[in-house]
């Protein structure tokens, strides 16, 4: 088992560019199954999330093939939208097929995913979106079975702006009969991001950016080439082990629009920010005050996805801080590793979190049970003195390429080394 071994306590120095986005990446891998030709897409993140989602298309029928970060997708020999029940489990992300694959073969047949370290994670608000385009929905508990004679545009609302809901719809929508308007759909980037590609290749979107997408169908759509934009997340995770170690990061290529809700929390913690060409400059020295309360929030609120990061961060805060988890039910998993550390750390119920701030953590051997826990813990051992250990490093490779050789390039002393 691979386990990454960190010598922390220092300020980090140095500068790291950031990888092309994960999920803004894999919804596009998606979206190509309603293309019959060749896709290109350059700046695709290496990372193991991407692997499972091409040997998904290639069950499929799909060829892929891969140079370093670009990716020549055809999926004209796709032959079944009946997906293999090992990469479904292995990725919640697979549910991203369902309107891709409605709109190309009118049918899908895939494992319902089940709930994952971060909580429960239903799909019916994807169900009942598509079920209001024609899709007959088979009452399945551990299937999801779904076709349609015809998908057909409608007027929808979303009860919640759900990232992956909102997508499918898309997807389903560009090839229906008809208009389809989505009503509170997500604004997050990765979805700004999917209907700009949609719409080169030959999609009706408009609305973009907005809470009200409106999609004109087409009879097909043609083979594209586009640039995946580079992941707010792993760009944010930098910055925050800069803000951790009290150092000065440089974070380039980073998508610096979408990182706003982010740089506010810093600067009020005491950090200075600058901008670059294309280029965060993150000084961190004096970024010791507390949170006194943040909550995350749908785009362009705090990202639930760097909520195990800052509260890494904010453990070492010269006061007391608190944070509401509001997009997944079960996102504070880290806090009894970090207080294997010494931070001091209450869960209120499943949903809040007060943190109080010590003046030092301990090394320790960690454990990572999640993507983005297992950043945050990368995180809590560049604060502590000493050396310590983190295993479940496979759950970061499905989303970070490399985050060894990052942190080394801003000046950590870490390895990855296989026991
Ligand atoms: C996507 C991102 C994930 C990010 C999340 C929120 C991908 C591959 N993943 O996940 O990294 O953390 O957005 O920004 O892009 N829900 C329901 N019913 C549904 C759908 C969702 O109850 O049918 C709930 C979920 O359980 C969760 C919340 O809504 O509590 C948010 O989910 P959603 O916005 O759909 O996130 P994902 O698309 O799964």
């Amino acid at each position: 088992m691979d386990c990454i071994h960190i010598h922390g306590g220092k300020p980090l120095e140095g500068e790291a560019a950031v990888q092309g986005s994960k999920n803004g990446a894999l919804v596009l891998v998606t979206a190509t199954v309603l293309i019959k030709g060749q896709t290109v897409l350059h700046n695709c993140p290496q990372i193991t999330d991407m692997d499972e989602m091409f040997g998904l298309l290639k069950a499929l029928g799909c060829q892929v093939k891969r140079e370093a970060s670009t990716v020549i997708i055809d999926a004209s020999s796709l032959h079944t939208s009946d997906c293999p029940a090992k990469q479904v489990r292995a990725m919640r992300s697979s549910v991203m097929l369902l309107g891709p694959l409605l709109g190309r073969c009118g049918s899908v047949s895939m494992e319902r995913p089940g709930g994952c370290m971060i909580g429960k994670r239903p799909v019916d608000i994807h169900e009942t979106a598509l079920t209001c385009m024609g899709v007959r929905f088979q009452k399945d508990e551990k299937r999801i079975r779904a076709e349609t004679e015809g998908l057909k545009g409608a007027e929808i609302c979303l009860p919640f702006p759900s990232v992956g809901a909102t997508e499918n719809v898309l997807m389903a929508a560009v090839l229906a009969e008809g208009t389809t308007t989505l009503y509170n759909a997500a604004q997050e980037p990765e979805i700004t991001q999917l209907c700009h590609f949609l719409n080169e290749a030959g999609a009706k979107i408009t609305g973009i950016g907005t809470n009200c997408l409106m999609v004109r169908g087409v009879g097909k759509l043609h083979p594209v080439t586009f640039t995946v934009m580079p992941d707010r997340i792993v760009a944010g995770t930098y910055l925050l082990a800069g803000a951790a170690t009290r150092g000065i990061v440089t974070v380039k290529n980073a998508p610096v629009r979408q990182l706003t809700s982010l740089l506010d929390v810093l600067r009020k913690m005491g950090a200075m920010v600058r901008y670059e060409e294309n280029a965060i400059v993150l000084d961190a020295v004096r970024a010791g005050k507390p949170v006194p309360y943040l909550r995350t929030a749908v785009y362009p609120g705090f990202p639930t996805d760097l909520q195990s990061m800052l509260t890494a961060v904010l453990t070492r805060a010269e006061g007391s801080s608190a944070i509401e988890e509001t997009i997944f039910e079960d996102r504070f998993k880290i806090v009894r590793e970090l207080q294997k550390m010494g931070a001091d750390l209450k869960v209120e119920n499943n949903r809040k979190l007060r943190i109080y701030g010590v003046s030092k953590l301990y090394p320790a051997r960690l454990t990572a049970c999640e993507l983005r826990g297992g950043a945050a813990l990368v995180i809590a051992a560049l604060m502590a003195e000493g050396e310590s250990e983190i295993r479940g490093c496979d759950y970061i490779r499905r989303g970070y390429e490399d985050i060894c050789r990052d942190l080394r390039l801003l000046g950590a002393d870490v390895e990855e080394k296989r026991e």
